[in-house]
């Protein structure tokens, strides 16, 4: 049988073959398979985008032991969305209004989002809870109007330096994360960005970062119990990039990377791809 087009407009003989696994295979990590998401942020015009997806969409192979998925500006989605078309890139929105529509002016609703072509989307990045103030029930409202949309929401929660250093840690996670889940958003995956690593270049280390990982893990059992929190993926993000993320994806409760800075460089991203699938083999 032939396989699916892999984004026609580019071919290339270096494809990322070490991703090929067999099925079984790729689900040792409990049941638990790893996400690449790439958070371009305020980032790139067209021409920079569709450059990005063919450096991309070049280097991948279809069976993939990852899932890939991109958060691309919201005028850049109907670009991505054509230029990953067959490929095993999945699209998502960067933020979304708790409403369907409306009188909103400048939001983007869920299901405008799943138009665009969108699987996804984050909530709560720490960059909108900053910049826009967005807050803990805002957030929840957002991720359950994810799922009512048809969209997976990446929630994302994450400490300051502040409240790490007056060892806040534990209680900032578990505040967000309740306030997260409170209206009961029928599926979602968990991004744990430290706001002190992010866009920084200080890493958290794989110990500290294992340890907010498995506490959050411990928290979504208690929130929506034992099965939903062992099969929900928790990523790690902040200053992830290709010469740090092989020695975080082997802790038991990191599944992944949400990534920013490293997410426009497609060589770089394609590392972080392959770690996280040979992690997987
Ligand atoms: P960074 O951003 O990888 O540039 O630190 C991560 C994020 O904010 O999602």
């Amino acid at each position: 049988m032939s396989q699916p087009e892999i984004c026609p407009q580019v071919r290339t003989s270096h494809r990322l073959r070490y991703n090929r696994q067999p099925k079984e295979k790729a689900l040792s990590n409990g049941s638990r398979r790893p996400v690449a998401a790439g958070n371009w942020k305020m980032n790139l015009l067209r021409r920079d985008a569709e450059a990005l997806c063919q450096g991309l969409c070049a280097g991948l192979d279809t069976e993939l032991a990852t899932d890939i998925v991109l958060f691309p500006t919201a005028t850049l989605l109907a670009t991505v969305a054509r230029q990953i078309q067959g490929s095993p890139i999945a699209l998502g929105g960067q933020d979304l209004h708790p409403d369907a529509s409306g009188a909103h002016t400048g939001d983007v609703s869920g299901p405008q989002l799943a138009d665009a072509g969108c699987g996804w989307v984050l909530c709560g990045h720490s960059e909108r809870r900053q910049d826009h103030g967005e807050s803990d029930v805002l957030i929840g409202s957002k991720a359950r109007a994810a799922t009512d949309h048809g969209l997976l929401p990446l929630i994302c929660v994450g400490e300051s330096r502040d409240e790490r250093r007056a060892e806040q840690t534990f209680a900032v996670l578990r505040r967000q994360l309740t306030a997260a889940l409170a209206e009961k958003p029928a599926s979602f995956e968990i991004a744990y960005e430290p706001i002190w690593a992010i866009g920084t270049g200080e890493v958290a280390t794989p110990e500290l970062a294992q340890r907010a990982h498995a506490f959050l893990r411990q928290t979504l059992t208690e929130l929506v119990g034992e099965e939903r929190a062992a099969t929900t993926r928790v990523l790690y993000g902040g200053s992830a990039n290709p010469s740090n993320v092989a020695d975080l994806i082997v802790q038991r409760d990191i599944d992944g990377f949400l990534v920013g800075g490293a997410s426009l460089d497609s060589g770089k991203f394609l590392d972080i791809i392959g770690a996280c699938a040979r992690h997987q083999s």
